[in-house]
């Protein structure tokens, strides 16, 4: 059940400056998903329609595809960001707005719901999502009194007795959005950062007397930030584990709980198996029966079922039921694998469809290609599908038998049931059933390589002993 009504602003603009990160910190990854879009998929999730995510930097803008953007051109803290939304809040007059932060990534769907349930049943004018942490450091703090929350005080501004507090605001939390907006105007920078904290707004209401009200997280891990590099690797850590759970409880088996990286938009069928090393992240399925790893990497790619990729590397690819590949095969954009295909070591494939049953054993480049079924690669094949300007297809029909070192240089179409000679280079088409080969007559010098191996040993002996010496 959704959210009516609602409205989402997502602060994303921090320069995240304790991160020390190439990027906007926000698009840091946790199980290779940027935080940003962990928090977005959260708030969809929610089924909130108008979402607005407030950016400081373009590469931010670039993630939040089909939401709203606000610039906050200079970074004066958490509420002056809110206020960079103001254009927003003002032209959807929703009666609610939750406000999230780009770097929670583990806020999620039921969090939102349910302290939106609460928001309403108090008729709060606020409220704040909070949790209980055993180590609270460097979160804002809750200050209850009599029970009801009196202030929310930052790491940085606290004392002894407040920095003691476990309770700490999550960042997130619902505003009636009249009352955000009039109350965002009274908000001041004097603390400790010189910013203006959204948090001050909560202090204004509570002063006033308003109703504000905090929802405490059954799981306080829906709070969880990461400021720093290593909160990031606790996050992934979190990340990982909830992922092998989830999947295990779906009947997937997995031979070891580290060095396994999944994502939270992967599908994988039960009776699968993953082993260590393997990476799969993006929107990713992986089908019943297959084995994936050690070490492969798939990214938003499909896998049908019983296929076995040992070693491989899989990028925006779909690899069909019962395929074999590895080890050490590379799947780049764009490459469609049918059902029975063996893919062996060094092979590289890359923007081309492989018919069904095709055995493309070891060493060979396939790019910009149409294969057909039962086709057989020889070993060290190159499709040369680029001269240094322009790409061009290349064509293999049914049952065609491509011999050992063949290079194909398209446009060129190898008809059904051909065949090419080891070592030839097909520059035109070769007609359906034919045999391509292209071999001069082989010279033979007799006792031509004697002379040479008597003075190569001799020297090879020379340069032994001198070493022994
Ligand atoms: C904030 C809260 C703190 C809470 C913690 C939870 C305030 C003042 N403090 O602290 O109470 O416990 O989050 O994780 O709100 N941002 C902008 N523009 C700015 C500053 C920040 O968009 O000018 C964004 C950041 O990208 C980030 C979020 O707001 O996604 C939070 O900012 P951050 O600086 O990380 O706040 P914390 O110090 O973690
Ligand atoms: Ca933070």
């Amino acid at each position: 059940m959704g959210i009516p009504n609602a409205n989402c602003v997502i602060l994303a603009a921090g320069e995240g400056k304790r991160m020390f990160s190439r990027s906007s910190k926000v698009l840091c990854e946790v199980t290779h998903k940027p935080m940003i879009s962990w928090v977005i998929d959260a708030a969809r999730g929610a089924e909130i329609e108008n979402i607005c995510v407030v950016v400081g930097n373009k590469d931010v803008e670039d993630a939040a595809v089909g939401c709203s953007i606000s610039y906050q051109q200079q970074r004066l803290g958490t509420g002056h960001a809110v206020m960079c939304a103001s254009d927003f809040l003002k032209l959807h007059t929703g009666e609610d707005t939750l406000i999230l932060y780009g770097d929670t990534p583990f806020m999620d769907s039921d969090t939102i719901i349910q302290s939106y349930a609460l928001h309403k049943q108090e008729a709060a004018v606020a409220t704040i999502i909070s949790a209980r942490l055993e180590d609270p450091t460097g979160y804002g703090r809750i200050v209850r009194r009599s029970g009801r929350i009196a202030a929310i005080v930052e790491q940085t501004d606290t004392d002894d007795a407040t920095a003691k507090i476990n309770e700490i605001n999550s960042g997130a939390g619902w505003f009636s959005t009249a009352t955000l907006l009039e109350t965002l105007a009274k908000i001041g920078n004097d603390n400790a950062q010189g910013e203006y904290y959204l948090t001050d707004v909560v202090s204004i209401l509570i002063e006033n007397n308003l109703n504000v009200s905090v929802y405490t997280a059954e799981n306080p891990q829906v709070t969880l930030g990461a400021n720093s590099p290593l909160d990031l690797l606790n996050l992934n850590d979190i990340a990982c584990q909830r992922a092998i759970l989830k999947h295990l409880q779906n009947g997937v088996h997995f031979t070891s709980r580290y060095g396994i990286i999944i994502g939270p938009d992967v599908e994988i069928a039960p009776g699968a198996e993953i082993m260590m090393g393997s990476i799969l992240y993006g929107n990713t399925a992986i089908g019943k029966g297959s084995i994936i790893g050690p070490n492969t990497i798939i990214r938003n790619s499909s896998v049908g079922e019983d296929t076995r990729l040992n070693a491989c590397q899989v990028y925006e690819s779909k690899i069909g039921s019962n395929v074999k590949a590895g080890p050490f095969s590379h799947f780049r954009p764009d490459s469609c694998i049918s059902d029975w295909v063996s893919i062996g070591d060094f092979v590289e494939i890359k923007n081309s469809n492989i018919g069904e049953g095709t055995d493309v054993a070891h060493l060979t480049y396939i790019g910009d290609s149409d294969v057909g079924r039962f086709c057989n690669f020889g070993c060290g094949t190159v499709t040369s599908n680029y001269d240094g300007e322009n790409k061009y297809r290349t064509v293999i029909k049914d049952y065609a038998f491509i011999g050992c070192n063949t290079n194909l240089i398209p446009p060129v179409t190898v008809g059904e049931r051909a065949y090419t000679a080891a070592g030839t280079t097909i520059t035109q088409d070769v007609p359906d059933g034919a045999l391509a080969i292209d071999r001069g007559e082989l010279g033979l010098k007799e006792g031509w390589a004697d002379r040479k191996l008597a003075a190569y040993v001799e020297k090879k002996n020379r340069l032994m002993n001198d070493r022994k010496q």
